[in-house]
């Protein structure tokens, strides 16, 4: 059994020194880690055995704090109104907004919410940074609305500030704002009626597709401009993106872990993506990663970006 955070401070603590810490919001428990801590950020996909990278939701304290993460248009600000609530707000993100890429699987978008629940606002606000927070249980299983059930999921592993049973119970409703439309991506603790109601705004639901696929797992999203070569050596003209012990060779390379260290590799996946795109080579070859722990999840991502596009 790990220590239990007995206060808000204790586990404001722990989260600022990179580690987990499960906290109650009124959906559900989530799992939360500093999202601008990319290490930190990774933990919580091993924690949850969560097989890929799927973008996950940052909870801020304020709207102020929101605002440094996300470019907010007049009608995402009209939304925001109904925070803090169950609501979560997928936004363009802001350049340089100092998430970890792995906390948004390097999307340029970024889903925000202000919970309604004091412990999380205290604690939010303690830490002085966003927390990216899935709710807190093993991949597959349900979400946890007791920290007893936290404690349970994960044996007595994960610590675990407790504020009681959430009162919603069910996961925040997804909202993206395009234009001057508003998309449902996940219905939620706040029905579609009563978003229309208070805001006046009529509410759409997403086109199936992007509804049951997670939106951030297309493909085309994970997609750099170059294309990819998978288990692939260099050749002359193409971009390298190397793993392990390897020589130099002559056009543009990355190595996402000199040492075989499949946590620096995911860490570092998706800026060194961004770094060789940037290059501008039209093709990067992509070494050989092995598909255990992360590297499942780093291959998944690897598969997505160098998939056929649409
Ligand atoms: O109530 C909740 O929302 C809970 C509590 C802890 O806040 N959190 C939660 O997180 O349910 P999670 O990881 O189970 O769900 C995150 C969802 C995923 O379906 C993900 O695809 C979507 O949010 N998402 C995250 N970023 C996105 C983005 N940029 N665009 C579209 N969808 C996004
Ligand atoms: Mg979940």
């Amino acid at each position: 059994m790990t220590d239990e955070p007995k206060s808000v401070e204790e586990a404001a603590a722990l989260l600022r020194a990179g580690k987990l810490c499960a906290f109650p919001t009124e959906t559900v428990y989530g799992l939360g880690a500093d999202a601008t801590d990319a290490d930190a950020v990774l933990s919580i996909y091993e924690t949850k055995g969560r097989p890929r990278f799927n973008p996950l939701i940052i909870h801020c304290a304020d709207l102020a704090m929101a605002e440094t993460l996300a470019e907010f248009s007049p009608l995402a600000r009209r939304v925001a109104s109904l925070w803090p609530g169950s609501l979560t707000l997928v936004l363009p993100a802001r350049p340089s907004n100092g998430l970890a890429d792995v906390a948004t699987a390097g999307l340029d978008s970024v889903a925000i919410r202000i919970p309604d629940h004091p412990l999380a606002l205290a604690l939010i606000a303690a830490v002085g940074r966003p927390l990216a927070a899935p709710s807190a249980n093993p991949s597959g299983r349900l979400s946890p609305t007791t920290a007893e059930q936290v404690r349970r999921g994960f044996a007595g592993r994960v610590p675990v500030l407790d504020g009681g049973p959430c009162r919603a119970g069910v996961e925040s409703t997804i909202i993206r704002v395009e234009g001057e439309r508003l998309v449902q991506l996940r219905a939620g603790a706040v029905s579609r009626e009563e978003i229309e109601r208070r805001l006046g705004v009529p509410v759409d639901l997403a086109e199936k597709d992007e509804a049951v696929a997670a939106p951030g797992m297309l493909a085309s999203h994970y997609a750099p401009n170059a294309l990819l070569r998978l288990n692939a050596e260099p050749r002359a003209g193409e971009a390298y993106l190397a793993f392990g012990s390897v020589a130099e060779f002559g056009g543009p390379m990355r190595n996402l872990s000199p040492n075989g260290d499949l946590h620096e590799a995911a860490r570092n996946l998706f800026s060194m993506l961004h770094e060789l795109d940037a290059a501008g080579a039209g093709m990067i070859a992509v070494a050989r990663i092995p598909d255990e722990g992360l590297g499942e999840a780093i291959n998944d991502r690897l598969q997505r970006a160098a998939a056929p596009r649409g």
